[in-house]
């Protein structure tokens, strides 16, 4: 049975807008300041040592390359010690070297950190995301980075420019959409591209699921600090669940599709989640995505504990229809409903680990092998576009998101700074109302 090598697939060639994880090798690269292929030791930085940061360290060091963590950065001491106590724990001080003087804390760490090291994982809120990964770049770094890659359209222009400044300075960039790096979906995508159900014509991708955590506002905390705190309730910081989480569904929708949608039209609101520990993102969003061909892709993300969820990715073209989940599975039926491909998940490997395992791979051998910043700042787009559609009702075009001058950034990065949305004398934040919020 023909396998769909990640070596081999075609996406990259054919579009190198899509271009994703395991691309055929690029060139080699050589790059003042870089890691050379065959130094004795990689340096790696952490920028955003909380859950998924922690994680990929982890991951990092199970490659069995001979890294080193050498710098570590968070906003909050307490955030960057927690985990270098965990990392230390596990790893030992010959692969946990950092020093006090390397660890850096608050909002301008990120740029020391990455000065100490040949490869950076950036995982902070994704409203920063845009601007570390500029600043990797900047200093000629490898880079790990998790989804989703911005906030708003002027985050996503910044990744767009620097996704360009990476590949001419062939630096690797892997995201964390690992949808990208599993197996099922690989094989299953693959042959969806190659006809295996025929012309797509249209799909469902859900992230309906209980919600996320919340951290309370503490006595003494500035605005500032309780927005960085409980980030995932702010849109600066996190973009909201439809960018945060459903933007993997919707990835894989565009992965298939080979291209972005044109426009998003859709509903949502805040139902359940109306806490004034709940900021101002929705609860649920559904999103109709339509491509450049017709094709319309529905998208639902809903966060409501106790009822009905699911987690997966349906599609249905002229000649049969497909099905996939991140447990992996990957099931092909033809037309009249007889299965044509059933994947086997069994013994796949992580795709949270193959990231890692893929990309310190190619820096070893000093090959220049993934370009996933461009891709996922479209996908992550893509989502951000849907969000413009659900706040506003009004149908919203590609080209009104990409170019929406609106920045949900504060102008001043700072403990005692404000932030644009804060709540009202009741202690409730204002959201986006449907017919009267501006998004575009
Ligand atoms: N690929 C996946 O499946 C997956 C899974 C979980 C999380 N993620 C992504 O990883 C990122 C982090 O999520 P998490 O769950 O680890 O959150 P988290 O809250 O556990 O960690 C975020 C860390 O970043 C720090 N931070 C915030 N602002 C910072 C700044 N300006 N500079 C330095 N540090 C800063 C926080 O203090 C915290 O320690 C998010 O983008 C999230 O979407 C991806």
């Amino acid at each position: 049975m023909k396998q769909y090598d990640s070596n081999t697939r075609r996406d990259f060639m054919k579009n190198a807008a899509l271009a994703t994880a395991g691309a055929t090798v690029l060139s080699s690269f050589s790059i003042p300041g870089a890691y050379a292929a065959g130094s004795d030791v990689i340096k790696i930085a952490l920028v955003g040592c909380g859950g998924r940061g922690t994680g990929a360290a982890f991951q990092a060091f199970a490659t069995g390359h001979n890294l080193k963590l050498v710098a570590m950065a968070d906003a909050f001491k307490d955030q960057l010690e927690d985990s270098y106590s965990k990392l230390f724990k596990k790893f030992g001080k010959e692969k946990v070297d950092v020093p006090e003087e390397r660890k850096f804390v608050g909002f301008d760490a990120y740029k020391e950190a990455i000065k100490e090291a040949d490869v950076v994982i950036l995982a902070t809120p994704p409203g920063f995301r845009p601007d570390h990964f500029e600043e990797a770049v900047r200093q000629d770094k490898q880079v790990f980075m998790e989804k989703p890659v911005a906030t708003d359209a002027p985050g996503i222009r910044k990744v767009l420019a620097v996704a360009e400044e990476a590949r001419a300075k062939k630096l690797n960039v892997v995201v964390g959409l690992q949808r990208r790096y599993q197996d099922n979906y690989i094989e299953t995508v693959g042959r969806i591209k190659d006809g295996a159900i025929g012309e797509i014509v249209s799909g469902q991708v859900f992230w309906n699921g209980g919600g996320v955590w919340v951290r309370e506002r503490q006595p003494g905390q500035t605005e500032m600090e309780y927005q960085m705190r409980n980030w995932y309730y702010f849109n600066w910081l996190c973009g909201d669940h439809i960018v945060e989480q459903h933007v993997h569904n919707i990835d894989v929708a565009n992965w298939i599709k080979g291209s972005y949608p044109v426009k998003a039209e859709g509903t949502g609101g805040r139902l359940i989640r109306t806490g004034k520990d709940n900021g101002e993102i929705y609860d649920h969003h559904v999103v109709l995505f339509t491509y450049d061909d017709g094709t319309v892709i529905h998208s639902e993300c809903r966060h409501f504990p106790g009822v009905h969820n699911r987690v997966d990715e349906a599609f249905r073209g002229t000649a049969g229809s497909a099905f996939m989940h991140a447990g992996n599975h990957g099931v092909i039926w033809d037309a009249k409903g007889n299965e044509l491909y059933n994947h086997n998940g069994e013994n796949n490997p992580n795709p949270y680990q193959k990231e890692h395992d893929e990309l310190f791979a190619a820096i070893v051998k000093g090959e220049y092998k993934f370009a996933d910043a461009e891709n996922a700042a479209k996908s992550t787009m893509t989502a951000i576009m849907g969000r413009y559609a659900t706040y506003s009702g009004k149908i919203i075009s590609w080209e009104e998101a990409l170019n929406s001058p609106i920045s949900l950034k504060p102008d001043t990065l700072d403990w005692d700074a404000m932030p644009k949305v804060l709540p009202g004398e009741d202690g409730y934040y204002p959201h986006a109302v449907p017919g009267k919020t501006k998004v575009v």
